[in-house]
């Protein structure tokens, strides 16, 4: 029997909570298509930084990469100052990892009303492939005279071939396995430089993959199509910041951050990929039992894909779906049942739900990706 090892950072705010409860889906598809799931689940994020002063210290990293996956909460907190949690564990993984996608699918269940009139479960199914370790994302800057009015700040933004080739091959890839159209979202109009690196990197893969046609649009514009036309697009690939963005807006029109998943995917697993949902800690619902823990699970099942347990990944997202497909509202005391009642709904939708059998879904983000993970390091999965 197939064993994996996920280690989980449930982290802060309602982090631990989602988190739990999508493990309760987990641990129940496991059972159900016949594989082991060990957790081993890691103190980490505000208490465990305001304790020790320290985000995460090496030891820690090299234990996390030990395991087959991570699964995310999320972290931030009123009391530690912006950026230190983010960039300490966050993006610190991501990079460390070498996570150099992030996944994130824009679809909108069967039974989910999208607040913007005419989106429907037809229309709303694409994917944002994000670049996951460069651009604005990578430091760099400076601030001097903080604090007076001569205060100047400089952020750099780092853009590389071989990072953005990685974004644009996978992009390709997964569009290859679903309806065949990448679409470019930048802003070549203003960010010239990195603008023409990506446009040239989407020509030139875009030649190996003719039967994939592509698309430009550029970042502002994408606020506007994307809303109003979820349609028109398969797959986006996008820049870090951007997709960052642009993420946020699709999880509302899919129903809201409660039901965004998120995959920070090592394409080459050559490190473990970590699997979170779009949302943050959200400290204004945290210890309510208010979250929709649909996006954690949904990351999840993104995780059993990444793990190479399709027909467990088609089976939890449909348990999810089903599940909120019920929900008299998708977040909030309107939801009518805690998080921990949502999660256990969740698991015993995946024990007594119809058997998936592979094969089904083949479009679906949950297939397509098992299928590159499969690829991409046979033996692991
Ligand atoms: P947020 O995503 O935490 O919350 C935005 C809004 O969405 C809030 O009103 C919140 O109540 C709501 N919301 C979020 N998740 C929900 C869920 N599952 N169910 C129902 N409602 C939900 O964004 P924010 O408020 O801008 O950030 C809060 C903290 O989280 C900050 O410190 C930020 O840096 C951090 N953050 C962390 C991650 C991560 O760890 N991956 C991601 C985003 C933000
Ligand atoms: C996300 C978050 C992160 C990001 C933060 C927490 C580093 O907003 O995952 O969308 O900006 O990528
Ligand atoms: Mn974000």
């Amino acid at each position: 029997m197939n064993t994996y090892s996920l280690a989980v950072i449930g982290g802060d705010g309602i982090g631990p909570d989602v988190t739990q409860a999508a493990l309760a889906g987990v641990q129940a598809a496991a059972e159900r298509y016949g594989f082991t799931v060990r957790t081993t689940s890691f103190d980490l994020g505000a208490e465990h930084y305001l304790r020790t002063g320290e985000v995460m210290d090496r030891p820690t990293t090299v234990a996390l990469e030990k395991h087959d996956a991570v699964l995310l909460g999320a972290v931030g907190d009123p009391r530690v100052a912006p950026g230190i949690l983010e960039r300490g564990l966050v993006v610190a993984l991501r990079t460390a990892f070498n996570q150099s996608v992030n996944i994130r699918p824009v679809r909108l269940y069967p039974g989910v009303e999208s607040p913007v009139r005419g989106v429907t479960s037809q229309n709303c199914d694409l994917v944002v492939v994000r670049e996951n370790t460069e651009g604005l994302y990578t430091g760099g800057g400076s601030l001097s005279h903080a604090g007076s009015d001569r205060a100047v700040a400089v952020q750099n933004s780092i853009t590389t071939a071989g990072a953005t080739a990685e974004a644009v091959e996978f992009a390709f890839q997964l569009a290859q396995q679903r309806r065949r159209r990448v679409t470019l979202c930048h802003k070549t109009n203003i960010l010239v430089h990195a603008g023409q690196l990506w446009q040239q990197t989407v020509n030139r893969i875009a030649e190996s993959y003719p039967e994939v046609e592509h698309d430009y649009v550029h970042a502002d514009a994408m606020c506007q199509h994307l809303p109003l036309d979820p349609g028109r697009f398969d797959v986006i690939v996008t820049d870090n910041l951007f997709g960052d963005i642009i993420s946020d807006l699709g999880a509302t029109v899919q129903g809201g951050l409660g039901l965004a998943a998120s995959a920070n995917f090592n394409p080459r697993g050559t490190a473990p990929s970590m699997y979170e949902p779009v949302h943050g800690s959200a400290p204004d619902i945290a210890g309510k039992g208010w979250a929709n823990p649909a996006a954690a699970a949904l990351s999840a099942a993104l995780c059993l894909a990444g793990l190479g347990q399709r027909e467990a990944a088609l089976s939890l997202e449909a348990a999810v779906a089903s599940v909120v497909a019920e929900l008299p509202a998708l977040a909030g005391p309107e939801m009518g049942a805690d998080t921990a009642a949502l999660g256990h709904r969740i698991a015993q939708r995946v024990a007594e739900g119809e058997p998936v059998r592979d094969g089904t879904g083949e479009q679906s983000l949950m297939s397509a990706l098992g299928r590159l993970a499969q690829r991409a390091h046979p033996m692991s999965v």
